[in-house]
């Protein structure tokens, strides 16, 4: 298929409007964030500031793709009681929207839960069904991205879809397998409008495993990028996390720059870079942050806390890759992949 025009909730500092301008696709996102959106118009992305569940379909008449990435604090505590709850909160409210109860009843309700974020999670789901009920024109691709935890939403959306015309898939994507330097684990969902059922990218890439050399396993795949290769420092340092591993708080996560970077957070500048033999060296700047997530190194960071914007986003090469298969597109071309390292050439 060839979109016209993707509209993308809660759309971060992006990272999918930025593989979305390099695919030649428009895109305009809704974020309420005034540092994120200080960054997008840097970046010259269309953007709506304000929040999403004040818009709906018929505020972007031309848009006939649907892309999100809710926020998902509620879900990332998934495992303690809290998260679970929220989850089957959720599941519920999917039944009932579906079952096209009363709009104003689920509003309701929804603004009852303990914690509000919950139901942002939903907002594409409501976008996705006002759009076949009230303008009758379904969306032609919907593309949602969260942590794994939300995989079990994901689940419900594209079962809920497919009794509305849909074919979906959806799964947890490995960052590091799509090319991007850094271990990052994240639940896709795509869903294409008829019975032409799209199916996830397939990797490019090995995945990582700590110790595993890195020219070992699959022939047919690229080994993993290190930080190495996107960076310009020259000796070879060590990353140590702000955070302990497994489930020791004193043991900190280590990464050399021959191996992907950890999963980037809106903490990444607490992580300590040092010389293999422990000499202290600069912290990653915001432009090096961005690179590890890749984003051009020339990305027009702007705006109040940056590094929270950086480690909310999506890797824009993995959203190629979504994006792509979204489409029923092939691959990303090489071209287009290395058109990433640059924003404003
Ligand atoms: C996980 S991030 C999404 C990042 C984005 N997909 C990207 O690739 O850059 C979630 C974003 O949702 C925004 N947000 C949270 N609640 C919102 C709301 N009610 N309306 C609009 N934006 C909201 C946050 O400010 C944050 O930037």
């Amino acid at each position: 298929m060839q979109p016209v025009k993707i509209v993308d909730l809660f759309a971060g500092p992006g990272g999918l409007d930025v593989a979305a301008e390099k695919l030649g696709i428009p895109a305009v996102g809704v974020e309420w964030d005034s540092g994120a959106c200080t960054t997008r118009r840097a970046a010259n992305l269309e953007t709506v500031e304000g929040d999403v569940r004040h818009y709906g379909p018929s505020n972007f008449p031309e848009a006939d793709v649907l892309a999100g990435g809710p926020p998902c604090q509620t879900f990332t505590v998934a495992g303690n009681g809290a998260g679970r709850k929220a989850l089957d909160d959720v599941l519920g409210f999917v039944k009932r929207m579906v079952a096209r109860e009363d709009r104003e009843l689920i509003a309701k309700d929804l603004a009852q839960l303990e914690d509000e974020r919950t139901g942002l999670v939903l907002e594409p789901l409501r976008w996705a069904l006002e759009a076949i009920d009230n303008d009758d024109r379904p969306y032609r691709a919907i593309v949602l991205e969260q942590v794994p935890a939300v995989l079990p939403v994901w689940e419900a959306f594209a079962e809920a879809l497919t009794g509305e015309g849909y074919s979906a898939d959806c799964g947890i994507l490995r960052t590091e397998e799509f090319g991007v330097p850094q271990t990052r684990k994240r639940a896709v969902l795509i869903a294409r409008i008829g019975k032409d059922a799209p199916s996830l990218p397939t990797p490019t890439h090995r995945p990582y495993r700590k110790g595993v050399a890195r020219d070992a396993g699959n022939p047919t795949r690229l080994p993993w990028t290190t930080m190495s290769d996107v960076l310009d420092r020259r000796s070879p340092f060590v990353v140590i996390s702000n955070y302990g591993t497994g489930g020791d708080p004193k043991a900190r996560g280590r990464r050399r720059s021959d191996e992907p970077s950890a999963t980037v957070t809106g903490k990444i500048s607490r992580n300590r870079v040092v010389t293999p033999d422990g000499t202290e060296l600069e912290r990653f700047t915001h432009s090096e942050a961005g690179r590890l997530q890749t984003f051009p190194a020339d990305y027009p960071w702007s705006g109040r806390d940056v590094a929270q914007q950086i480690g909310n986003a999506v890797p824009p090469r993995l959203a190629l890759h979504v994006l792509s298969a979204a489409f029923g597109w092939d691959q990303p071309s090489e071209a287009v992949l290395k058109s990433l390292r640059t924003w404003n050439d």
